[in-house]
């Protein structure tokens, strides 16, 4: 219907005849001529509709508003002395209207398009005409761009996409299943995947060597502004490989989807094993663009007179005492905004939060009477501190402490402002625990068919669960887990220890996993891989601070589709075929 898409004029084509098509973004009538910009996918055009020039042209132009839909055919030319627009690729020129077609019409709209002030719930009801904005076309293109990179990168690597099935059987992800009810055997129900995880090992067995897919993933669980329980993996897998094949791998996978779309992406990627993260930054995923790191206090608070933090001080395995230094802080914070602090991490469980004030005539505050003088000294050499710095402190249970000075390592560096915009954080981090122990119960910490560190002679040799490492890594970008992985159990025997730890009896994982520990009896090769959260990549490369800008058609934080007003009630007949009765819900 067109000859040209908008971007592709310009002033070459002054004196030709052109046709265009799409939406008015706007209409101005200047005292008789009428001006419309004409927007198609991803630029616009100033129309001319001028009596003078046509009048049945300029007739048709006066029935039209915004959100139409137009076919305007007429003769370019340049804009008038002084009349240029700049800030339009196509600002040059304008096209003199000869023929106007309406289309379509358009209702008034329900919000202006790219009004980030807008409710979301308007714009999620509305979300096919949200995507109609330049911003949400602009991340659809580099959604699709970078889609195609990963696609093209692992191809040239020698990937083989194979698609698992979508009605499965329960892959434990560590969320809750999304369940679909069988019709042809009632009272049997498949689960949606959590993620690719069992079928692409069994791939492996099958000899596939290497294989991705870009999958679905569907996981029932809170969500955040970086979750979604509907999201896509870049999903990998290969054999005969070690944990430094597979990281090759992704980090020439990242490189290709970065540098491809014009960003820049590091040679090198930093690496840090998940102790020294959850010490330093209190997180599994901190963020690199920021240095504030944590200090260890524990020694030197033992040697206080201050029972409270003698008492955590002794038990040194389970408790730690934590220091992070503000650089400055004592001249960016009033002592107002100080005790705010202690508000924010007393949420996330802290009983208290001490500090101490590096002055002229050295470490001031509330606690300095506990420590003797030579204490005090050592703080400040550990801490590195200098006049003006304020150094915080958390002290008590591990698993706690880190926990909210980690939160609380973040808050500051938004409340200071010292997180740099449009720069590329990304780190792996190594050595996850294989397990961790939540209220007595054992869990894996990635998922059950993660490879546990062996010792020499390929044995599974542990005192203490909990510091049993695992061939699991992550990859963090700016603060975000943006792809996990690991090299995989190929052993009958190893995956049957893991299950018996786990507390998965036999029978158990007869009846979830017996394909698996079946598939492992006939030749399973060495394995493991890893998968990217392509949503959260896109987020981060667009510079969007919400999963929901990034997928098509996204569920609110209460799970439902806005616009198809997903999940909605099913009839009677439906659930009768399925063998299903619904529950009454007395109220
Ligand atoms: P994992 O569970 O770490 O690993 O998931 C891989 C990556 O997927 C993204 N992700 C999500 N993105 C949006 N919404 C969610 N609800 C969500 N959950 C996860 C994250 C995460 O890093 N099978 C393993 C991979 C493997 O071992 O190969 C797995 O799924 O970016």
């Amino acid at each position: 219907m067109r000859t040209h898409y908008c971007a592709n004029i310009d002033e070459t084509h002054i004196g030709q005849e052109i046709t265009v098509a799409g939406w008015v973004a706007s209409r101005r009538d200047h005292g008789g001529v009428i001006f419309i910009d004409v927007r198609d996918n991803d630029q616009v055009v100033q129309l001319v509709c001028d009596p003078a020039d046509d009048a049945v042209a300029h007739k048709m132009a006066e029935d039209v508003r915004d959100q139409f839909v137009i076919i305007a055919t007429g003769i370019v030319r340049a804009r008038g002395e002084g009349l240029a627009n700049p800030n339009l690729k196509t600002g040059k020129i304008e096209i003199v209207v000869k023929n106007l077609i309406i289309e379509n019409r358009s209702m008034p709209m329900p919000f202006e398009l790219g009004d980030e002030k807008v409710n979301e719930e308007i714009r999620l009801r509305y979300r096919y005409l949200d995507l109609r904005s330049q911003k949400s076309h602009n991340i659809f293109k580099l959604r699709s761009k970078v889609t195609m990179s990963a696609r093209n990168a692992l191809d040239k690597m020698g990937f083989l996409e194979v698609e698992t099935p979508i009605l499965t059987k329960s892959t434990p992800e560590g969320a809750r299943d999304y369940l679909v009810p069988s019709r042809v055997h009632n009272g049997d129900f498949y689960a949606l995947p959590q993620s690719p995880q069992l079928f692409k090992q069994l791939l492996m067995v099958s000899g596939f060597d290497k294989y991705f897919q870009i999958a679905k993933c569907f996981r029932d669980e809170d969500l955040r502004a970086d979750r979604q329980p509907e999201f896509t993996q870049i999903d990998v897998e290969m054999s005969f490989c070690n944990q430094e094949d597979v990281i090759s791998v992704a980090e020439n996978l990242l490189r290709a989807i970065f540098s491809e779309n014009g960003f820049s992406v590091p040679q090198k990627f930093n690496r840090m094993k998940y102790n020294e993260a959850m010490e330093r930054f209190g997180s599994d995923k901190p963020d690199m663009r920021y240095d504030l790191s944590m200090v260890d206090m524990i020694d030197i608070f033992d040697r206080c007179d201050n029972e409270i933090f003698t008492s955590i001080a002794k038990d040194k395995k389970h408790n730690r005492i934590k220091a992070l230094r503000v650089p400055n802080g004592d001249n960016i914070f009033s002592k107002r905004q100080m005790k705010g602090f202690e508000d924010f991490v007393r949420k996330f469980g802290a009983s208290g939060l001490g500090y101490f004030q590096m002055k002229e005539d050295g470490l001031k505050g509330p606690l300095t009477k506990f420590f003797k003088d030579e204490d005090l000294e050592a703080i400040v050499q550990r801490c590195n501190l200098s006049v003006g710095d304020v150094v915080f402190f958390g002290a008590g249970a591990k698993k706690v402490v880190l926990d909210y000075m980690g939160r609380f390592r973040i808050f500051l560096a938004e409340a200071m402002n010292i997180i740099p915009k449009d720069t590329f954080e990304f780190l792996w981090v190594t050595d996850f625990p294989m397990f961790e122990v939540e209220e007595g119960r054992t869990k894996a910490m990635h998922h059950p068919f993660t490879m546990p560190l062996l010792n020499d002679e390929g044995k599974l040799v542990y005192d203490d669960i909990e510091e049993l490492s695992s061939v699991g890594y992550d990859i963090v970008l700016n603060g975000y887990e943006i792809g996990g992985g690991s090299i995989r159990i190929h052993k009958e025997q190893i995956q049957q220890e893991i299950f018996k730890i786990l507390g998965i009896g036999e029978d158990e994982a007869k009846e979830k996993f017996g394909f698996l520990l079946d598939a492992l009896k006939f030749g399973a090769p060495p394995h493991g891989g890893f998968a990217f959260g392509l949503d959260r990549l896109i987020m981060i490369m667009s510079g969007t601070s919400s999963i929901r800008d990034v997928i098509a058609f996204p569920k609110t934080q209460r799970v439902q589709c806005l616009l198809t007003q997903a999940p909605s009630s099913v009839d009677a007949t439906q659930l009768n075929d399925l063998g299903l009765r619904l529950k009454k819900v007395l109220s």
